[in-house]
């Protein structure tokens, strides 16, 4: 007997909100259907999603950065299927496994001055991880993190969250956590002065907002930990593995960090798997003597099929020249946004490298407009990004979303595999729907005051 995946699928998808609503998430299933992303995709393929109809949709999501070799990658997969049929002694335990010693070898090339590699099962699995190192070689209890952070939503990481909304009703959190303003190397000093600081903790590119780095901040708060004796910890797990043009979104600002906190793609998002890179003597006063050989790890941490996704993942990125293709076609995307903040008063600011690029929408001057931004923001603030992204999905068969809550940047985190026709698609559609978000009375304000009703109805029914 073998389970037909295939036909349970085909047989109950069509049931998936439903199921959701009664086991899952059912707030997620009316968020979905209030901005009628409930689109119910059928196949995956590269950088499309097609839905019931055939229709192909371009995501500029990649499911929050994981896909950056676009969905079932046919040499990832062929890695999983040869694991898969293999007879390999995975997950053994006491014993140590071939592939996860060969895949760390290969990040190492990437980042050559990090000499370690603990692998981990996610993102904040990663973020924990370097949080407890840094404690334990420090023999110090602080850690800083900058405002509008986000490091993922378990306890540690969510003690290090610059976003309120994520913390509140959780109860109390890691102490001696310290946020300080991205940005701001006088403060980041004063926090450090104390000398209890055991880690720094920052994104190169802030995912909430992409809030870019001033050129010199990177470097000389690199330079302000190592003369207080803290670790200087990159969270490069959007930015990282080629999504900005370079491996590391680090090496734009040649800084060299402690410790870097990798995952999202490094699996080309088939199956969960993160990896902290660390100096040497970092990892050793972790594991220090043979009856602290475990004294950190996961059970799953270094299975085969995410180690053997890992190595076939680095192989994409070099083969398909990954990198330059997101160089290059990041700075065309740059480019035509960056034009249109000259022709389109709504577009305040655009900003990122490679395919992590931000659109930032703000107030108007004509008066007509600013009445309608005006009335909109008192009802929900950054509310207008849905009137931008509705239509993009709707209308041009494009996924994307706002940057975080209440912004007015709309991030575009493309797979890393698109093309200049995709690009096309992408200025042609953003260009319509902006163009059209000028016009007072227009289809896209009277999108927004549906979307305040509906809001407003939803609160009155609970
Ligand atoms: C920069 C950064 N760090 C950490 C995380 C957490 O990763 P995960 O969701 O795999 O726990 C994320 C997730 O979006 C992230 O963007």
């Amino acid at each position: 007997m073998s389970l037909d995946i295939e036909s349970l699928f085909a047989q109950r998808e069509a049931e998936r909100y439903a199921l959701h609503a009664r086991y899952l998430n059912e707030q997620m299933v009316r968020v979905l259907r209030t901005i009628g992303f409930d689109q119910a995709y059928q196949r995956g393929k590269g950088q499309y999603l097609y839905d019931r109809n055939g229709r192909k949709y371009l995501d500029l999501l990649s499911g929050w950065g994981v896909f950056a070799l676009g969905r079932n990658h046919p040499v990832v997969r062929d890695a999983l299927k040869k694991v898969l049929d293999s007879d390999f002694p995975n997950l053994v335990q006491m014993d140590v496994s071939a592939l996860a010693g060969v895949l760390a070898e290969r990040l190492l090339r990437y980042v050559p001055h990090l000499e370690k590699v603990f692998f981990t099962n996610s993102g904040t699995e990663s973020v924990e991880s370097s949080l407890k190192f840094a404690r334990a070689a420090t023999g110090r209890d602080g850690i800083l993190y900058c405002s509008h952070a986000f490091h993922g939503l378990t306890y540690g990481s969510l003690s290090i969250n610059g976003d309120q909304i994520f913390r509140e009703g959780f109860g109390s959190l890691l102490p001696g956590c310290v946020a300080v303003p991205f940005n701001d190397l006088v403060a980041l000093e004063r926090a450090l002065a104390s000398r209890t600081i055991a880690g720094f903790i920052v994104e190169p590119i802030q995912g909430k907002g992409v809030t870019m780095p001033s050129d010199d901040y990177l470097r000389s708060a690199l330079e302000l930990c190592r003369k207080y004796g803290t670790l200087f910890i990159a969270d490069e797990i959007q930015t990282g593995l080629g999504r900005t043009g370079r491996f590391l979104a680090c090496e734009h600002w040649g800084i060299e960090p402690d410790m870097v906190l990798l995952s999202k793609s490094l699996s080309g998002g088939h199956v969960p798997v993160g990896a902290v890179l660390t100096r040497k003597w970092i990892f050793d006063k972790v594991f220090d003597r043979m009856d602290r050989a475990v004294v950190h790890g996961s059970t799953f941490a270094k299975n085969d099929l995410a180690m053997a996704a890992g190595l076939a993942t680095l192989e994409v990125i070099e083969s398909e020249r990954l990198m330059q293709n997101a160089e290059r076609l990041g700075a065309r995307l740059l480019a035509a946004f960056g034009q249109m903040t000259g022709r389109h008063e709504l577009v305040k600011e655009v900003r990122g490298k490679g395919l992590m690029i931000g659109i930032e929408f703000g107030a108007p001057r004509s008066l007509k407009l600013k009445a309608s931004w005006n009335l909109l923001e008192t009802a929900n603030s950054g509310l207008f990004c849905q009137l931008i992204v509705i239509p993009l999905l709707k209308e041009h068969r494009i996924l994307t979303q706002v940057a975080g809550h209440g912004n007015h940047t709309i991030k575009i985190l493309s797979p890393l595999v698109i093309t200049d026709e995709d690009c096309a698609w992408i200025e042609q559609s953003f260009e319509t729907v902006i163009a059209d978000a000028h016009r007072v009375p227009g289809a896209i304000w009277s999108l927004g005051k549906t979307l305040i009703e509906n809001a407003a109805r939803a609160r009155a029914s609970g």
